[in-house]
């Protein structure tokens, strides 16, 4: 498969593998591309666009990372510590002869990421931190199988949580329906972005800058990176074949975040106010897209 930009003579067998003539395949498409980049969009490279067999080792993936979300959805509960949460994580995960992609990931220790409250991301499971009554967390799972990988994310309640922290959760999920109604083909992704922060922000939130969603499916991190604060009319052109994750970390107060300069990882808000983050991962179709994790 040819999967440098260069140009394909129109008889070629097309760069996507489905041994057709690229005329009679991809080649409308690439020059829809290079319109759209003639008017000055940013366009994705071919790498990024997945091909039938690799969309199908995606949707394989994410199906085990479903699983284990929902795994951990039925065994989470108060006086759980993190690292069991991490354990079932890693059981499920193999059971399925899949690899949890954050174990080793540039030296993450575990197989999923827990943060609780005030911890934005990144948070590392520990024997540690036993979860109480009143607190939300998000389980980040992330799934490597037969090469393929696949991201997403969901929170939890657990017992008795305040309103305030209830209401933070639970926008913070429409923050992501509503970028999953936002992922319109041919169209920019800040403009997805700008109203997935609009949403926050129309309920008195914040949303973190510095992390946000990515391209996902072949390598864990590919581009594009997916902003929840972009502006419309900005960043990369969605384009049918592309993966990526939609994934805003939303805060109840101010947007400033820290990382912890102890274990390296673990991302916490400034001023130590809860926040929440639900992610999805989208395959973008020609009418809109599929979401493929949740
Ligand atoms: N879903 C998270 C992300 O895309 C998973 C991070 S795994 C870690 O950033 F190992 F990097 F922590
Ligand atoms: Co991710």
């Amino acid at each position: 498969m040819k999967f440098t930009n260069e140009k394909l003579e129109r008889n070629a067998p097309c760069w996507c593998g489905s041994g057709r003539k690229y005329k009679q395949c991809h080649m409308n498409f690439d020059e829809r591309i290079s319109r759209f980049e003639l008017q000055g969009f940013r366009v994705p490279k071919r790498s990024l666009i997945k091909t039938k067999a690799q969309i199908e080792g995606i949707r394989e993936s994410a199906k085990v990372n479903i699983a284990v979300l929902d795994a951990v959805a039925d065994k989470i509960c108060i006086g759980m510590s993190t690292e069991d949460i991490d354990r079932i994580v890693y059981e499920v995960t193999t059971g399925y002869g899949a690899i949890p992609a954050p174990l080793n990931y540039e030296g993450f220790p575990k197989s999923v990421c827990t943060s609780v409250n005030h911890e934005v991301c990144h948070g590392i499971p520990s024997e540690k931190v036993i979860l109480k009554d009143g607190d939300i967390i998000n389980v980040d799972c992330s799934t490597i199988l037969n090469g393929y990988f696949s991201d997403s994310s969901r929170m939890f309640c657990m017992g008795n949580v305040s309103p305030e922290k209830k209401r933070l959760v639970d926008v913070t999920k429409e923050c992501v329906e509503i970028g999953i109604q936002n992922v319109i083909p041919w169209h920019p992704l800040g403009d997805m972005g700008s109203k997935v922060h609009e949403h926050a922000v129309k309920n008195g939130y914040t949303v973190v800058r510095e992390i946000g969603g990515h391209g996902c499916g072949v390598e864990f991190h590919e581009d594009p990176f997916v902003s929840h604060v972009s502006q419309p009319g900005t960043e990369m052109l969605m384009v049918p074949g592309m993966c990526f994750t939609i994934e805003p970390m939303v805060n109840m107060g101010t947007d400033e975040i820290y990382q912890d300069s102890e274990n390296g990882w673990t991302i916490y808000t400034e001023d130590g106010k809860p926040s929440a983050q639900w992610e999805v991962q989208v395959l973008v179709t020609e009418t809109g897209c599929e979401v493929i994790t949740w």
